[in-house]
């Protein structure tokens, strides 16, 4: 069945649908948009960093060996990405391993897995349920969190209303009632007075289960988590008016979430605040957050483009590589992703890509790797033919200027 018969469905069933329901059965029911596709594709409909350059898979697998280290190198280290989409990450992680450290290699358990497997895969990924618990190792996550479903609301008059999903002829409509749980008027109550009539934003209200499944899969050692958020004060600023979801259709950023139903994707930045607030509950440790460009400056991505400097490869191969490596760095875009890690059942460590040397001189870093065109997307190339994405937006996006 399509999403969008299965949305039709559903509203039929029952009358409107929260926009969160809404967002399931579009990105993750039968017929959804992970359910049916490879988004993340030079051909598909956005790219992230894992997909940009492999260079961020070697940093990370620098972060996680130093992680194994401080746990005091046990025989087996299980990393569970969750989120895993087609496995990239997981095989720019475990080439690298083996060439950094071949006991950590050895050590490495990595376990790739996502709620909706694809099927065109770098590395094996499982789905979701056969993610093994009470591991030593770490949880990681790159982009999960914003593919959340979240609700959505719009203050009237002063009183917060959920937007609903229902049905106008043959066109999905939105349509504003009560809301479906006290958890939202809880927790906007700090904020709705400050917030302008007609201001729409979203919630994500999943996050509290996610943290207490963070608590069984991992016995000892870290979940670290990178996505693109802002802490709750700074989410719900009056004049962020239409909130942060987004939808990407074919490399174009934009806002009606109700069209394409299935055939777009849906994103909304995370609550850093209710990150936080839903991993301590479930008793971690918060070990430190940055940006995503301090952590990959701090593990030593400049001598990335330096050994991109010296090597011998030709003039398009050497820009393409440049540019995926500065894509991971760009301010205005992944370079301003957050990056929190949170401990649990260990002492409390400091942690290299948080608070070692900015400028990453602590690490040595040998022969790291260049773009596999199999693998990852040659950014030139894509800018030649006619532009990523409608950039115009972008800035929208990450915005936290008033
Ligand atoms: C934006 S994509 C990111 C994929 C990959 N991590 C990357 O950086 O290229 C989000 C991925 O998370 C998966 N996903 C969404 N919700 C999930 C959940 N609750 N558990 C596991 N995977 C989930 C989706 O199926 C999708 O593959």
């Amino acid at each position: 069945m399509s999403a969008e018969l299965a949305i039709r469905d559903a509203i039929a069933g029952r009358g409107p649908i929260t926009f969160a329901e809404f967002m399931e059965l579009a990105l993750y029911g039968s017929g959804g948009y992970y359910a049916s596709g490879s988004p993340i594709s030079a051909s598909g409909d956005y790219f992230t960093a894992p997909s940009a350059h492999p260079v961020f898979g070697a940093l990370l697998c620098v972060q996680l060996r130093e992680m194994w280290r401080l746990l005091g190198s046990p025989a087996e280290f299980t990393v569970i990405e969750e989120g895993a989409g087609n496995g990239g990450l997981a095989a720019d992680i475990s080439e690298y391993a083996a060439r950094l450290d071949s006991d950590f290699s050895d050590a490495l358990n990595y376990v790739a897995v996502d709620i909706a497997p694809p099927a065109r895969q770098h590395f094996p990924v499982l789905p979701l349920e056969e993610a093994p618990a009470g591991i030593t190792g770490c949880v990681l996550s790159n982009e999960l969190l914003d593919a959340m479903p979240v609700h959505r609301f719009e203050v009237r008059d002063g009183e917060v209303f959920e937007i609903f999903v229902t049905l106008e002829g043959d066109r999905f409509a939105e349509t504003l009632q009560p809301p479906s749980s006290l958890e939202i008027e809880r927790t906007l109550a700090p904020f709705v007075e400050s917030l302008p009539d007609g201001y729409r934003g979203e919630i994500n209200l999943q996050l509290e289960s996610w943290a207490q499944r963070q608590a069984k899969a991992l016995g000892r050692g870290w979940v670290l988590a990178i996505d693109y958020g802002f802490e709750r004060s700074e989410l719900y600023r009056p004049g962020r008016t239409s909130g942060s979801l987004r939808t990407y259709y074919q490399h174009t950023l934009g806002q009606d979430t109700l069209r394409h139903a299935g055939e777009q994707d849906i994103t909304a930045h995370v609550d850093c605040t209710a990150l936080d607030e839903a991993m301590t509950s479930a008793e971690f440790q918060l070990t430190g957050k940055t940006t995503q460009a301090e952590f990959l400056s701090r593990l030593g991505i400049h001598q990335a483009v330096e050994q991109l400097e010296a090597s011998n490869l030709s003039r398009p191969e050497s820009r393409a590589n440049e540019q995926g490596i500065r894509s991971l760095l760009d301010p205005d875009g992944m370079g301003r992703f957050v990056v929190a890690a949170y401990s649990r059942g260990i002492d409390q460590f400091d942690l290299a890509g948080l608070s070692g040397p900015a400028d990453g001189s602590a690490t040595r870093l040998p022969d790291l790797p260049r773009l596999n065109p199999a693998r990852h997307i040659n950014l030139v190339d894509q800018q030649q033919t006619g532009g990523y994405f409608e950039v115009q937006s972008l800035e929208d996006l990450f915005s936290d200027r008033p």
